[in-house]
């Protein structure tokens, strides 16, 4: 048997089904027509963002990573949330920009960036957060054959890391950002260029449990940009800290420790250098904001044994949910937090794997877990849904279909 993640708190049972928003999980199929469905919670929003609020010091802005779960309806109810959007490219800015939010309140990271996406960004006054020398030419050029002054920002890639962090961005040769050593000297160019100087980008690494850890990078991230600004001869108008803020998924993960965080933040902030006493803050969070308002919702469409296993086959699968399935950026695959939704109260009784309705044996939401007795027509819960689920996973492949998605 296989331990299964743990199932963020504060879900609630009604008739004895897993209840989302007020809603049973069959209500929900109901309302969405079929499944598979991924249901996102208005409710666990609001009440993730206000935990922030209320645990970050108030100088820190919130930041929401667009690529967690770009869904219309949630870009348009973070609208009303947070204080601004980080985008990975033209797609995300004109998702962002359908729901009205203005350009100024949005950065745009990433490395690649073609001439007509930095054209687009500059158009709509995005704060560029520029990845390379050469990109940050090519914004310089752009905004003068436009006419329009850009707004840039360097991502920096610092020579420290986040210990511990599922992905690592930072520290040694890497894709993303100027090597903290440039950082400065492009700086100045850009400033001497007549851009409008927006600052630092620092963003380490996502998926940190260790509240130590994000302390300590926070402390390097401050210290980096002090040095850097100092090295400028500006003050810095704004430092992206970046994130890392990163959510329970496996058995033994522990929710990060939100107070220790906001309590080391608070005394740093207290005694800030002259570079940075001015300057605008913020964090820049997806998973964390979303990740646990979201649960993926698949029926039962076969029960069938196997050398003495049980399998409950799903309409569901990889093709919507990759990381449950253990095929996004996991080394060893573990089981998510899964429940039989639609027996939510019931006791565990037997050893069962859920998998999906794909030909590969990749397709596998839970391996050997211990689940109450489920049958077909049964709705199985996979959690921690929210972020990097619907699209972070190969939708297209071998043709089964879009996975429905709400917002409630
Ligand atoms: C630049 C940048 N910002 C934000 C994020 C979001 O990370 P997370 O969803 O873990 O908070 C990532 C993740 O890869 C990233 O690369």
């Amino acid at each position: 048997m296989k331990p299964l993640g743990p199932i963020p708190a504060g879900f609630s049972v009604i008739g004895g089904e897993l209840a989302i928003a007020g809603h049973t999980a069959s209500q929900l199929a109901e309302l969405a027509g079929d499944t598979p469905l991924f249901v996102y919670s208005r409710e666990r929003l609001d009440a993730r963002v206000a935990e922030l609020r209320m645990r970050l010091p108030p100088r820190i802005g919130l930041n929401y990573a667009v690529k967690a779960n770009p869904f219309a309806p949630v870009i348009a109810h973070m609208a009303g949330l947070v204080d601004g959007f980080d985008i990975a490219s033209r797609g995300e800015l004109e998702r962002v920009l359908a729901e009205g939010i203005d350009g100024v309140r949005v950065s745009f990271a990433g490395p690649g960036k073609r001439d007509s996406e930095l054209k687009a960004a500059i158009r709509a006054g995005v704060t560029l957060n520029c990845e390379s020398e050469g990109e940050a030419r090519r914004t310089l050029a752009l905004g003068e054959v436009l006419g329009i002054t850009p707004r840039i920002a360097i991502r920096v890639n610092p020579s420290f890391e986040l210990r511990g962090s599922g992905m690592k961005m930072g520290g040694g040769a890497k894709q993303f950002g100027v090597d903290q050593d440039r950082a400065a000297a492009l700086a100045r160019e850009i400033i001497a260029a007549g851009a409008e100087w927006r600052g630092w980008h620092i963003f380490t690494g996502s998926q940190a449990l260790d509240a130590d850890a994000l302390i300590e990078t926070q402390a390097n991230v401050l210290a980096l940009a002090d040095q850097l600004a100092r090295d400028v001869g500006r003050a810095v108008p704004k430092l992206n800290m970046g994130g890392g803020f990163g959510i329970p998924y496996f058995h033994g993960d522990q929710p990060l420790d939100l107070r220790r965080i906001g309590e080391a933040l608070d005394t740093r902030l207290r005694d800030l250098p002259d570079s940075l006493a001015q300057t605008e803050l913020c964090v820049e969070l997806g998973r964390y904001l979303v990740g646990e308002a979201g649960v993926y919702l698949t029926r039962i469409v076969d029960r069938k044994e196997s050398h003495g296993q049980v399998f409950l086959v799903t309409d569901g699968g990889l093709h919507h949910q990759l990381a449950a399935s253990g095929n996004f950026g996991t080394v060893v695959r573990r089981n998510y937090p899964v429940a039989i939704a639609t027996r939510f109260d019931a006791e565990p009784v037997e050893e069962a794997s859920v998998v999906g309705c794909l030909c590969t044996p990749l397709d596998r939401l839970a391996d050997q877990a211990l689940l109450p007795r489920a049958e077909v027509g049964d709705i199985v819960a996979v959690f921690c849904a929210g972020a990097y689920g619907a699209s972070a996973s190969p939708m297209e492949f071998l043709g089964q279909g879009p996975a429905r998605q709400m917002l409630f």
